[in-house]
């Protein structure tokens, strides 16, 4: 083991490592990256801190980052989605890693400062902890970064309010919105891993069931879709009239939350904001009723309403709190109002995941070789979100059409021929 990292058991290595043996045998497109990288090392002297879910899928974003030559450092971007054997395994592969499981908040920072003790060149972030990091309380490390990737919605808003106000002081990539990122990842992704999550946790029934998806955003549509799957009766609250009646045309009902409280069994906020669910609906629901946050952070379900409204709150199963309101109803929390798919299970399937990562390497590589890039959010290239796309499609076996130079004229032109 190395000893520049923070983790909790070494030992678990040989259980972190038989995880990023399955995942890599389902990432067609990074294995091909990483094939090219092992030529080119593009990363070659550089050092690369990645701030992300620390489990097999990420690992094997870190390991092959390594084999294109850099070096790397691994902290968690959510204490509860972090695997240790993962990590284990990382640090036997001689990659620095600061994070365990369940760490706390004041561990969570220790663990952030420590990972950016080793002077990043560049970083990968998700959700904007890194860079609100270097940006407040480590800005000896301005200058010294040359820029970095971010990987959700909310990481980019951040990194766009910070941009409008002139204080982002490093370029950096918005990787979430790439096309072979969100409709794949956040559609997809969010929508099969949060009922993998909701249903392992709770092992109940949800066809006939009512649920309740607050947010019809790329995630939202994903975990909708997937609940019709499941033969669930669907409400969407939301906030955006274009994509209220989106949810309507797609087939599901739409009404405000105040209503929807005292109807659904379920209820999955997915907006990125906060307090969409607070102690105005609390007092409504339906005895029973279980709530899961699928948003980056766990603002989106007031806890601290559910607390105060609570006469008596229990762990009932892992990740499943029941809180007892003063009329006998009971309300389950699951996984603290923490992303659900990745803190009570795995995140992600693996395929998805290898698009979304495959961007990641690609957008590093492109800031390495495109320096001197202003202090703003990027998007990537339009060619690499297809080069994705293209290297996915022949992964699967799969072939398109590609336009004729006379239909690309006529389809750039505007005279009626
Ligand atoms: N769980 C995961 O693995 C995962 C994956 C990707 C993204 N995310 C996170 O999920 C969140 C949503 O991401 P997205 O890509 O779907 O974003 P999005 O911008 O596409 O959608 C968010 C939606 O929430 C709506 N909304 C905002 N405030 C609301 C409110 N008070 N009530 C009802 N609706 C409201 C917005 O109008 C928007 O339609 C973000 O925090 C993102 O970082 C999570």
């Amino acid at each position: 083991m190395n000893e520049v990292s923070t983790i909790r058991d070494i030992r678990l290595a040989a259980d972190g490592q038989r995880k990023i043996d399955w995942v890599k045998q389902y990432m067609p497109v990074l294995n091909s990256l990483r094939d090219q990288y092992i030529q080119e090392r593009p990363f070659a002297g550089k050092k690369i801190v990645i701030c992300l879910h620390l489990e097999a899928k990420t690992a094997y974003l870190a390991l092959t980052i390594q084999a294109g030559g850099g070096e790397v450092a691994v902290v968690a971007s959510n204490p509860l989605s972090t695997q240790d054997d993962v990590v284990a395994a990382l640090v036997e592969n001689g990659i620095r890693a600061h994070a365990w499981h369940g760490a706390t908040d004041e561990e969570y920072k220790v663990h952030i400062n420590k990972a950016l003790d080793f002077g990043p060149d560049y970083i990968i972030d998700d959700g904007g902890d890194l860079v609100s990091t270097i940006h407040t309380c480590r800005r000896e490390l301005i200058g010294q970064v040359r820029g970095g990737a971010e990987e959700t919605t909310t990481g980019i808003l951040r990194l766009k309010a910070m941009s409008r106000e002139g204080k982002l002081e490093f370029p950096m990539m918005a990787v979430n919105d790439a096309r072979s990122k969100y409709l794949f990842d956040n559609r997809y992704g969010t929508g099969q891993s949060v009922w993998d999550a909701i249903l392992r946790t709770t092992n109940l029934v949800v066809a006939g069931k009512t649920v309740c998806i607050v947010g019809y955003g790329w995630c939202g549509k994903g975990v909708a879709l997937r609940a019709r799957g499941l033969g669930a009766k669907i409400i969407i609250c939301e906030v955006d009239p274009v994509k209220a009646n989106e949810a309507w045309m797609d087939g599901y009902e739409v009404m405000p939350m105040k209503e929807a409280a005292s109807m659904a069994d379920y209820f999955i906020t997915v907006t990125g904001n906060k307090n969409v669910i607070t102690k105005d609906h609390f007092v409504r629901m339906k005895n029973g009723a279980i709530l899961a946050n699928a948003g980056h952070f766990d603002v989106e379900i007031s806890k601290q309403d559910l607390s105060l409204l609570a006469v008596s709150k229990r762990k009932v199963r892992p990740n499943t709190e029941e809180f007892t309101l003063e009329d006998g109803r009971k309300i389950f929390l699951l996984a603290e109002g923490r992303l659900v798919n990745l803190a009570a299970g795995d995140g992600h399937p693996v395929e998805v995941m290898d698009m979304s990562f495959a961007l990641q390497a690609l957008a590093l590589e492109y800031l390495v070789k495109n320096q001197g890039l202003e202090n703003k959010v990027f998007n990537v290239p339009e060619q690499l979100d297809n080069r994705v796309a293209l290297m996915k499609l022949h992964s699967l076996g799969l072939q398109i059409d590609s336009l004729t130079s006379d239909q690309a004229e006529y389809l750039a032109g505007w005279v009626n021929e």
